[in-house]
């Protein structure tokens, strides 16, 4: 049966921790000159209603890199839920492509779709969440756990804006039994549903988790992140009013300070400097950023393997027997030697 990546809310600790691990083991196996051709001759569609820069070029490359190909299917390009519905558009990409990847306005859309592909479908961002941020994310802490510590022992900060990777590292966070804090101002915290989310996750793994304007939450924190304060979408603020609302959010070296000795810096890209964080912290030596997004990368891979791995068992002698029709028919048919590549 297929599976989909649409929210992270419907996968397991154990199964998480199988997707961050087979992304490091591929990682691992790359940067060593094995490239495994994993998604050979597999096509993947990518449906992007809005830009992107990380998430289109990882994904694209991970295809490339082992044996298949993306396309990129960008905002106003294909058919989606105008003229034909996102429904008839997953049916339809069924029976073209072997997976496929949206980044959606509403998140509806991308459930939507889920629902009437009949291959896996992947979340590339989406009004609510950001579940493959959340693996690359996961994939540079397992890389950069503080000495001495295990995942559990560890707390996350995410400073600012709740918005969808805040709400994304909640979510994966408090199930790997971490402790999560979001420190930002009211009315830009994460909501009551979120927190039902985050409590029913660490009923299971033993974290913890805090929504709050209080300051004192940073201290003691392993990884301090954050996002843009543009607000979500639609609701993007003009810049003097997020200055306004945010401007006691900014990650900076004294935010930095009240995290533990080593704290890290983490932020799903890309920053506006000198807003949400500023150019000392973006390029210190704690700053985790440009690693993060070499991560995505490295999740996207692990992704698309953990989603079609099996689904295609082609044995030889079926191959040979394939094979041999097809050349049986180009002989007859028109003439020649048959298919010789
Ligand atoms: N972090 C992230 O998703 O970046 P893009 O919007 O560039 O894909």
């Amino acid at each position: 049966m297929k599976r989909d990546f649409i929210d992270t809310a419907t996968y397991t600790k154990e199964e998480l921790t199988d997707i961050v691990e087979l992304s490091l083991a591929i990682k691992r196996a790359i940067a060593r000159g094995y490239y495994p051709q994993l998604m050979k001759d597999m096509t993947l569609a990518m449906i992007f209603q809005q830009s992107s820069t990380r998430t289109r070029v990882s994904f694209e490359t991970a295809m490339s890199q082992m044996g298949g190909h993306a396309q990129y299917l960008g905002p106003g390009m294909i058919q989606l839920g105008g003229h034909e519905t996102i429904g008839d558009t997953g049916k339809v990409l069924s029976h073209l492509v072997d997976i496929v990847m949206a980044r959606v306005i509403e998140h509806k859309s991308v459930v939507e779709l889920a629902r009437s592909c009949s291959v896996p479908v992947l979340n590339g961002m989406s009004d609510y969440n950001h579940p493959t941020q959340e693996i690359g994310d996961m994939c540079t802490i397992f890389e950069n756990l503080p000495r001495g510590k295990r995942l559990e022992d560890c707390k996350v900060v995410f400073v600012g804006d709740g918005t969808q990777v805040c709400a994304s590292l909640g979510f994966i966070t408090t199930k790997m039994g971490m402790h999560f804090v979001h420190y930002g101002p009211q009315g830009h915290q994460l909501n009551e549903g979120h927190k039902e989310i985050l409590e029913a996750n660490c009923r299971l793994s033993g974290g913890s988790w805090q929504v709050t304007d209080d300051r004192s939450a940073v201290r003691g924190a392993d990884f301090i992140y954050t996002d843009v304060w543009y607000g979500l979408y639609e609701n993007e603020m003009p810049k003097e009013e997020r200055v306004r609302v945010f401007h006691d959010y900014q990650v900076n070296r004294e935010m930095m300070q009240l995290g533990n000795l080593g704290c890290k810096f983490m932020h799903c890209l890309p920053a506006t400097r000198g807003e949400d964080v500023t150019d000392e912290v973006a390029d210190s030596d704690a700053s985790l950023c440009w690693e993060q997004a070499g991560n995505r990368l490295t999740a996207m891979r692990g992704l698309l393997v953990y989603l079609t791995y099996g689904q295609r068992q082609f044995c030889g002698t079926r191959i040979a027997a394939a094979k041999e029709e097809l050349d049986g028919f180009l002989r007859e048919r028109l003439g020649g030697r048959g298919n010789e590549g």
